[in-house]
């Protein structure tokens, strides 16, 4: 086995630990996450449906019988139409308490798989197999599920630990360069929040950032899976830390609201983490350097770093309805530092449209 083929396994603690195992070929290693099942229920995004062969072939040769069932792929598939179409395919597929559930796709199917693994006879085993950048460092790590309603994204879910998450890196060879670039997004701001040798990567070889098949590739990923299980394990429940996995995306969740969710989660998110260096430069708690590397390092890897689309008093409104606002305060994730997050809690307006401006240039 050479180095590239060897398994790296990061553990997820909580109150039910799991692991994340990194590799080429992991998938083969799905016996270890389903337990006790006699029936395996393979759910995979339509799209992806080649994909989800392996995990079909693990399953079967870890003695299960499998079932095979399709998703819409994307957010159209995060609905509560998809779900109860799921849950009755559970049923025909005979899934009980023991059996269990494998989501295979990008970030939106395994929020919504998950929630249906959640959901169903009040929770079910779930093994995630990610498929894209963005879920493999995020969306899947981390045991929260969820669907969109006419009342907005992620509203409705569960927290809902997997039993074991399979980052299978040879699944990234059909991603497209735009998902990859767009997944970059959750992986720079694990550089600056957490862990800056992944800054330094991008720094050295940013062509190589920018494609699933660059040198750093693999250490990018296994970097920023490890700084997001180490933040969930102390906090499944975002009652304090994990709050900081938020940098960036409370200007983020706002532009995507007001664009209609037609701007990829990871320019939006790369958009607001320029706004929250350079609020946190204005309120004198960055460094300028350090503020000005967040443009540096997002434009390397292929994202944008300014925005000219609706007004700051709309953004502003669409902000004062963020999860994680507090009343008619705003509340901001900034850095003190490098690899130094801390809150900036009802900033004044001056500041924040000082810092707006940075990102309108
Ligand atoms: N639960 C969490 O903690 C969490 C965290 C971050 C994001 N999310 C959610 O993740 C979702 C976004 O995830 P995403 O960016 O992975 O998008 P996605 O799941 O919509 O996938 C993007 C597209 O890429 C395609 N695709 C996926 N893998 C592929 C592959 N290997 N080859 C070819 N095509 C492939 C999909 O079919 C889809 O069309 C959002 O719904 C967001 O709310 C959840």
């Amino acid at each position: 086995m050479t180095v590239t083929d060897a398994v790296t396994t990061i553990r997820v603690e909580g109150p039910t630990p799991y692991d994340v195992l990194v590799g080429a070929g992991v998938v083969d290693r799905l016996a270890d996450g389903l337990g006790e099942a006699q029936t395996c229920a393979v759910v995979h995004a339509d799209t992806l449906a080649q994909l989800a062969e392996p995990a079909a072939a693990a399953a079967r040769a870890a003695g299960c019988r499998v079932v095979s069932l399709a998703m819409p792929a994307g957010e159209v598939g995060k609905s509560l139409d998809a779900v109860s179409s799921l849950w009755d395919a559970l049923a025909e597929a005979g899934i009980t308490r023991t059996d269990a559930v494998v989501a295979v796709g990008g970030g939106a199917t395994t929020d919504v798989v998950g929630f249906a693994a959640a959901t169903w006879l009040r929770g079910v085993r779930v093994v995630h197999v990610p498929t894209t950048l963005l879920a493999m460092v995020d969306a899947a790590v981390g045991g929260k599920t969820g669907i969109n309603t006419t009342a907005g994204k992620n509203l409705v879910g569960a927290f809902h630990p997997p039993a074991a998450v399979l980052v299978d890196l040879g699944l990234l060879a059909t991603l497209p360069a735009a998902e990859w670039v767009n997944g970059m997004a959750e992986v720079v701001k694990a550089g600056f929040i957490a862990d800056p040798a992944i800054l330094e990567l991008v720094e050295s070889d940013p062509d190589a950032a920018r494609r699933p098949d660059g040198a750093h590739a693999r250490e990018l990923i296994e970097r920023s899976i490890r700084m997001k299980a180490s933040v969930v394990s102390a906090d499944l429940k975002e009652a304090g830390p994990r709050e900081m996995l938020n940098y960036g995306h409370t200007l983020g969740h706002a532009i995507e609201r007001v664009e209609r969710y037609t701007m990829p989660h990871g320019h939006a998110v790369s958009i607001g983490m320029v706004f929250a260096a350079a609020l946190a430069h204005a309120a004198g708690r960055l460094d300028a350097d350090t503020a000005a590397r967040h443009r540096r390092v997002l434009e390397l890897v292929g994202l944008p770093t300014s925005y000219t689309g609706a007004s700051w008093s709309q953004l502003r409104s669409a902000m004062r309805v963020d999860k994680k606002a507090r009343g008619d305060r705003l509340r901001f994730v900034v850095l003190d530092a490098l690899a130094r997050p801390s809150i900036l809690d009802d900033p004044d307006e001056q500041l924040l449209e000082e810092a707006f401006a940075a990102v309108t240039t």
